[in-house]
């Protein structure tokens, strides 16, 4: 039997285990996904005897990311982009890192608004923290000519800017409404929109109306911007489609089955939202 987790600290919130779990079952693989609670300090000795505990990978939560990247031998470049990792797997004896982020989001996109495309004008990112990262990247592979960065803290959107090049700008937070009214698409990849975690206030007055606009939140599923850039007509896409989709890579390496994101194994995580809303 093959065995996978998630780590972090604390875990009791994740959901990885009800994807998971509902491909196992749905591919009939003798496996397990279970939830581990590991402290930081115990991240890299867990990590290091995931084999003698008789896993073949993991997920990796907050806040384990960055030291999830650091202990893998070898690390794809997804990982590498965003110095953290969320998957690791194990081939032989050596631990392999990537950050799926990247994939989870640019493939719920794409299935989402199958006519979205890069090249229709700049991509606004709200935030500079590690899937801000992940998802100027996928953005700039997807062969967009211009990533504009919002920041509230400017030095970590600046820093940002100077990893990818000068395709990627930095715009001041108090401007993001004006800045990101030409932009075909708006992701928010902050805190805020979170439930109970202050708003974003965003003004869409006046956006493309082909603007596509985007949360990696999914607790509440359609958030304050969610609703506002609605209620202005735009198309949304949520948070809830990126978790599904960033877990595939990982089912695959682990159990061998690529799985399929279907609107039943959406269904089943809404459900769970709806009934424990945090
Ligand atoms: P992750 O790695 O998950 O993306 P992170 O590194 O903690 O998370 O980054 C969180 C992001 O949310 C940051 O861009 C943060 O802004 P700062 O860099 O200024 O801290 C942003 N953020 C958090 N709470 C916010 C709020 N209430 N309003 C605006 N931005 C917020």
């Amino acid at each position: 039997m093959k065995r996978a987790c998630v780590i972090g600290w604390p875990i009791e919130h994740s959901r990885s285990p009800i994807i998971h779990g509902y491909w196992l079952r749905e591919y009939g693989i003798d496996g397990t996904y279970t939830k581990e609670a590991v402290r930081p300090e115990e991240v890299a000795a867990f990590l290091r005897s995931l084999s003698s505990r008789g896993f073949v990978g993991c997920n990796v939560t907050v806040p384990h990311k960055e030291m999830a990247y650091a202990i893998a031998e070898e690390a794809e470049e997804s990982a590498r982009v965003v110095q953290a990792a969320n998957t690791l797997w194990l081939e032989g004896d050596r631990l392999y890192a990537a950050n799926t982020d990247t994939y989870g989001f640019m493939t719920n996109l794409s299935h989402t608004v199958p006519d979205w495309r890069a090249h229709d004008g700049p991509a606004c990112v709200l935030g500079a923290g590690g899937a801000a990262r992940a998802i100027v990247y996928g953005f700039l592979d997807a062969g967009i000519d211009e990533v504009r960065l919002f920041n509230r803290t400017r030095a970590r959107a600046a820093a940002i800017a100077e990893q990818f090049g000068p395709r990627v700008k930095v715009f001041d937070w108090t401007n993001r409404s004006e800045g990101a009214r030409e932009a075909c698409v708006l992701v928010n990849t902050t805190a805020a929109g979170l439930k109970g975690a202050g708003t974003l206030c965003m003004d869409f007055t006046g956006f493309n109306q082909d603007c596509v606009v985007c949360d990696i939140v999914y607790v509440p599923l359609e958030t304050e911007l969610l609703a506002q850039a609605r209620a202005h007509g735009l198309r949304t896409v949520d948070g809830l489609g990126m978790l599904l989709y960033q877990a595939v890579p990982g089912f695959e390496k682990w159990f061998g089955v690529r799985p399929q994101v279907t609107d039943k194994l959406r269904a089943t995580l809404v459900a769970d939202i709806e009934e424990r809303s945090c």
